[in-house]
């Protein structure tokens, strides 16, 4: 299937905004439809634009996976109720953590999120909510991406020939697979996100997860929150395009106290890039770096060591699993 491009200069956001009520309205007609918000700029435009077209016809969820930043999934959830839109709360953090228990491998973990994701519990509300319409925040370049090779993406079924209503049991519906992110963002603001939604920065699907090296536990997750806590706000003032808090498998001897204690590594890694595909570590002051190198061990229990990353991608990769 060849899908035309509507690129970000030639985009009419109030005309396709229009244009995909009136399409989604007429493939769902009176039937309900499903999604699952997860904050970033894709899937909050998909759910107003969804929104708009069917009301309370369509049943948002946003799945609490236990891996999420700071107050994400409450901030996210009353973004959507200030504009009328009902986001029902799934709190699934124990089974994704039974899921990851145990696993250590990169590849082995992220298959076990987005398993638990779709075949659990996406898959459980799909059926009880008796929908047959999913909507998929997919963008143009997930698609390019995929049929490449590049990404693992796991919101293309259509497109790369796996029939999503054999493979699951229902129908996706991808309203803005013709734009690309900066398109995105403009129909986002257009159709009355906040900027903080609109402009956000890139956050990985594995979320936290993929900032965790080694077997993911609550109690790992935790101290990954609470670095990412400081980091952003050391860090708010440099435009990066992402910026991010990784916590190390092994650990290292430090002293507090007087007292040597074996103790645990973070390490922030700041990007400039364009894409993603390639990327630099920012220049960051080094006061700024220094003030992160004492405010984390200080503020993080059990960590007694930061780095910064000065690689750049490749050989690296942006985030660390
Ligand atoms: P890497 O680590 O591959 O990341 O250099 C490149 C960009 O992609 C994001 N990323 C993901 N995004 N699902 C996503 O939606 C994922 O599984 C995933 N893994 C990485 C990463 O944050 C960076 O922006």
């Amino acid at each position: 299937m060849i899908i035309r491009e509507i690129n970000s200069r030639e985009l009419n956001d109030e005309e396709f905004i229009e244009e995909k009520v009136i399409e989604i309205s007429e493939v769902v007609g009176d039937d309900l439809a499903i999604n699952a918000l997860s904050g970033g700029v894709d899937s909050s435009v998909v759910t107003m634009l969804a929104h708009k077209a069917l009301g309370e016809n369509l049943k948002t969820y946003f799945i609490d996976n236990g891996l999420m930043r700071k107050d994400e999934p409450q901030r996210i959830v009353s973004i959507f109720q200030e504009r009328g839109v009902h986001v029902e709360l799934v709190e699934a953090q124990e089974e994704f953590f039974t899921a990851l228990a145990g696993i250590t491998d990169p590849e082995e973990k992220r298959e076990a999120i987005t398993q638990t994701f779709y075949k659990k519990v996406f898959r459980r509300l799909v059926i009880e909510s008796g929908a047959k319409h999913l909507f998929q925040g997919t963008i143009l370049t997930d698609i390019d991406e995929t049929v490449a090779g590049i990404k693992r993406q796991h919101n293309v079924f259509e497109q790369l020939g796996i029939d999503p209503e054999k493979e699951f049991g229902y129908k996706i519906i991808e309203p803005l697979k013709q734009l690309r992110k900066d398109g995105v963002r403009i129909v986002g603001q257009a159709i009355g996100l906040p900027e903080e939604i609109y402009n956000r920065p890139p956050f990985p699907g594995p979320a936290l997860a993929a900032r965790v090296i080694g077997e993911v536990t609550p109690e790992k997750v935790e101290l990954v929150r609470q670095a990412t806590v400081i980091m952003e706000e050391e860090l708010a003032h440099f435009d990066a395009f992402q910026n991010m808090a990784i916590l190390h498998d092994d650990r290292v001897t430090g002293v507090r106290d007087n007292k040597r204690e074996f103790g645990k590594v973070i390490q922030i890694r700041s990007w400039k890039s364009v894409d993603a595909r390639t990327a630099t570590p920012m220049k960051i002051p080094f006061e700024t770096l220094l003030r992160l190198g004492e405010r984390i061990p200080n503020e993080v229990p059990g960590v007694v060591n930061v780095t910064y990353n000065l690689s750049p991608k490749p050989p690296s990769t942006m985030e660390a699993i």
